[in-house]
């Protein structure tokens, strides 16, 4: 029987480039941590277990990360208090003041910051993606990335820029390495974007992709079929006109669906024009 020579172990830049092509392109911490060795984590030996056979010491089922103090609270209990909060937050100030301090949503942590909005709250037209990505978690703002250079390319193609629309995200915060949001992370921050809707008040709503389309206006067909259709987005105040298009990111990959992007665009741009 012939062995195989043992793989050799990867360079320390192979495995960081393992890393990346996994979506891990963020550090949690300033210092990588030990889990193995930190005394709070794992039990101490008993005086029975203490002597020589080495012992495999469960890990935690969910171990604190450096900087969480304290676990997110319990799904629905974060839902009720998302939906609370965002219940009486009278303006957008006081909302993003809100949204800063909530901890119901474990992508705060994750994320280095909020991306509550860009552009003109006064404006006639809000855009909704679905969360902001790397350069966005930078900056603050949302769409400020490749994707959103291409959305200002679009707006600017029927006359508008960022001081005359609204655009915002349904998840404020970045998911780690741009994972998608899970359905949890989801309901949780709904509230929020639904509130800022009503308080932005917009006369058209334009969702960019499907997560933002199926989540706002609360169907389950794929963009190809929703996109360029009317839907009715009820504030609870008002019921706002709502047209859902195709993401910029979706566009810079398959760039063919441009043409109908076009027609999109042409449409919001009637309607602005009343
Ligand atoms: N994609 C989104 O959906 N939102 C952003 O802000 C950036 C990229």
């Amino acid at each position: 029987m012939s062995l195989s020579p043992p793989e050799p172990a990867p360079t320390l830049s192979q495995l960081l480039a393992f890393y990346l092509e996994a979506g891990v392109d963020c550090a949690l911490a300033e210092e990588p941590i030990n889990r193995l060795a930190d005394p709070d984590l794992v039990p101490a030996p008993t005086a029975r277990e203490a002597p020589q056979t080495p012992v495999a010491r469960p890990m935690p089922a969910a171990p604190l990360l450096s900087g969480l103090a304290e676990p997110p609270p319990a799904p629905d209990a974060a839902i009720a208090s998302a939906r609370e909060l965002a219940r009486t937050a009278p303006t957008l100030e006081e909302l993003r003041a809100l949204m800063e301090k909530f901890d119901g949503c474990a992508l705060r942590s994750t994320a280095t910051r909020l991306v509550f909005a860009d552009g003109n709250p006064k404006s006639r037209v809000m855009f909704v993606g679905e969360a902001p990505g790397r350069d966005e978690d930078i900056e603050g703002l949302p769409f400020v990335g490749r994707s959103g250079k291409l959305l200002d390319r679009m707006i600017a193609a029927i006359g508008l820029d960022r001081s005359k629309v609204y655009i915002a995200n349904v998840i404020p915060w970045r998911p780690p390495g741009n994972r998608t949001p899970t359905p949890q992370e989801t309901l949780v921050c709904l509230p929020f974007i639904q509130r800022q809707i009503e308080l932005v008040d917009p006369d058209l709503l334009v969702t960019l992709g499907n997560p933002s389309t199926q989540t706002l206006l609360g169907t389950r067909e794929g963009i190809m079929r929703t996109r360029g259709r009317w839907f009715d987005y009820d504030t609870g105040t008002r019921v706002i006109r709502a047209l859902p298009t195709f993401h910029p990111a979706y566009l810079l990959r398959s760039p063919s669906y441009k043409r109908m992007s076009w027609q999109d665009l042409r449409t919001i741009a009637k309607v602005l024009a009343k």
